[in-house]
């Protein structure tokens, strides 16, 4: 599948089978992952940490589930997700810190789809954690790094069908 198939066929998955990517294909969407662009080549401020503990997940969920006084699944019964931290250069993150995790979470996701694994960017879950902050903790993050987003990703039984339509964003040209 060529990178424009890819593009096409993407889509964010939300339901899972339950089973874990198979090692390699981790492997593969982990590679392509930090083969994103990040602004003045800083990859050491970058971190990944795949997730594969239900119980972390859990705990995450559990919080967002307390905040809506209703039984929520933010990760949709994936049963991995990886998380992108970034290291902030100040208190809060400049727009190329939070760009950065957004190359490596969509280089990731195209990857998953190439593979024929569901993939969906999750960040939702993760702000509301900033409440609970020592849900963090859970994530065993190097010092001084926050995080920024994640990608659920798991098998699945849906279809990643090509998907012809262009979602409609206001374009100038200023010729
Ligand atoms: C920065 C960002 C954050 C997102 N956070 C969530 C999320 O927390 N939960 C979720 O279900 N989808 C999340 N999404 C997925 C979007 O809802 C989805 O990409 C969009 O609706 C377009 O659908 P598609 O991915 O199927 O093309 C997020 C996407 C982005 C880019």
């Amino acid at each position: 599948m060529d990178v424009f198939e890819a593009m096409q066929r993407r889509k964010s998955v939300r339901s899972y089978r339950g089973d874990l990517a198979d090692p390699d294909d981790l492997q593969k969407i982990l590679h392509f992952g930090m083969q994103a662009p990040i602004a003045m080549g800083r990859y050491e401020d970058m971190h990944i940490t795949v997730v594969s503990d239900l119980a972390v997940l859990e705990a995450f969920e559990k919080h967002q589930s307390d905040l809506q006084g209703r039984e929520a699944h933010p990760f949709f019964g994936a049963p991995q997700v990886i998380v992108v931290s970034i290291k902030p250069s100040e208190p809060e993150p400049l727009n190329m810190e939070y760009a950065n995790g957004g190359f490596v979470l969509e280089n990731m996701s195209l990857a998953a789809t190439a593979l024929g694994l569901g993939s969906c960017v999750i960040y939702g879950v993760f702000r509301r954690a900033e409440s609970k902050p020592e849900l963090f903790d859970l994530l065993d993050l190097p010092e001084g790094y926050q995080v920024l987003g994640g990608l659920a990703l798991g098998k699945t039984d849906e279809r990643f069908e090509l998907r012809d339509e262009a979602h409609r964003m206001g374009t100038t040209f200023l010729d």
